[in-house]
């Protein structure tokens, strides 16, 4: 398996994916000048794929970081891949393309490479609509996501979107988009929490089957913001398994944890705000796990969830209900 930084992954639209991209979610109050420095770095280093997301509240400084490395001749607009998320205030068909421009305009981009419906649920849009506003609770709204799906399909075709996928999507709900009727455009991914402690071995399975991508976010045990994410729950990368794998291979945990994705074929997502780490983590493309500790990883699986998103339990398309 000889994957490298420049490896991309052929989505089901013809669009090509690099297998790493850069996570720029961080708790509201870090600065978000520090997401701005880590995309530069990042983009230096070679990192061609970031993903972000209207609810973080940093595209603006993502957008900077981007146009500043294609102005210094860096990169070409055409050989970054960036991923935006649509917020469940937005489903409603007539908002739909209003949350994809207002990205659009806080990044200063013309396009966005992907862009994802960012859960299955539809929130009405007061309180945490704005990324500024942190005012909960989230109040439930009824969107039909197949008619939000539409709206997304007419983006794509006006050319502000290159390819469409979803995120935290169960198999049930895929299954419920791909049979619309009048389907135009397949989501390319499903962008899905996944992790040596939780493998998706089912949901991905499905998804090969159906010709979609999976993207797994919090590979490195999430963010760990105590706003979205119990801390009592154990630290990923601590893990004494992990650990001696990692040792064996003379690698870091957080390197092992990327590897074991990337050779189930998966897309990884690892976020880092720091230099050395964002650093560091290209060494996911240096070594090759042997079957044997693949299986020992795979054997770790515990269906843990990180980022449950507690506060949409009881909405009727809560997506974690289901056993995939
Ligand atoms: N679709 C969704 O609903 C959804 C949900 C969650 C996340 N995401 C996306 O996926 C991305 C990644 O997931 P995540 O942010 O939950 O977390 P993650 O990538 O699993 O972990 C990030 C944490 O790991 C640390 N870290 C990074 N590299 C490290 C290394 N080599 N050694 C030790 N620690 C390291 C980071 O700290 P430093 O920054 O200090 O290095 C940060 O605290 C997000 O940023 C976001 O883009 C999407």
């Amino acid at each position: 398996m000889n994957f490298t930084k420049e490896t991309r992954v052929t989505l089901n639209d013809g669009n090509m994916m690099p297998i790493l991209g850069l996570g720029t979610y961080a708790a509201p109050d870090v600065p978000k000048s520090l997401a701005e420095d880590a995309v530069k770095v990042a983009i230096d280093l070679g990192y061609r794929h970031i993903d972000g997301a209207f609810i973080t509240g940093n595209e603006m400084q993502i957008g900077n970081a981007i146009r500043c490395k294609i102005a210094e001749g860096v990169i070409k607009r055409e050989d970054l891949f960036y991923t935006g998320k649509l917020w469940c205030t937005y489903f409603s068909p007539e908002m739909v393309r209003k949350g994809l421009e207002r990205s659009l305009r806080d990044m200063g981009l013309d396009y966005l490479d992907l862009f994802l419906m960012h859960w299955p649920v539809s929130l009405k849009p007061t309180g945490a609509a704005d990324p500024s506003d942190t005012d909960k609770p989230f109040i439930y709204d009824n969107v039909d996501f197949c008619a939000t799906w539409e709206a997304l399909e007419a983006c794509k075709d006006a050319g502000l979107v290159k390819s469409l996928g979803v995120s935290n999507f169960n198999r049930r709900q895929l299954e419920r988009l791909l049979n619309k009727p009048g389907l135009k455009y397949k989501p390319v991914c499903n962008q899905v929490e996944c992790h040596i402690y939780l493998n998706q071995n089912k949901l991905h399975s499905y998804c090969k089957s159906k010709d979609i991508v999976v993207v797994a976010y919090s590979v490195l045990g999430s963010h760990r913001d105590k706003n979205w994410v119990d801390l009592s729950l154990p630290v990923l990368l601590d893990d004494p398994i992990l650990n001696k794998i990692a040792a064996k291979y003379n690698r870091s945990s957080a390197e092992v944890a990327m590897r074991f994705i990337l050779q189930k074929g998966i897309v990884v997502l690892a976020k880092s705000f720091s230099p050395a780490r964002i650093r560091q983590n290209l060494g996911v493309f240096e070594f090759e796990l042997k079957p044997e500790d693949m299986k020992t990883l795979d054997s770790l699986d515990r269906n843990l969830h990180y980022g449950p998103f507690k506060e949409v339990k009881q909405h009727p398309e809560y997506p974690f209900h289901d056993e995939y």
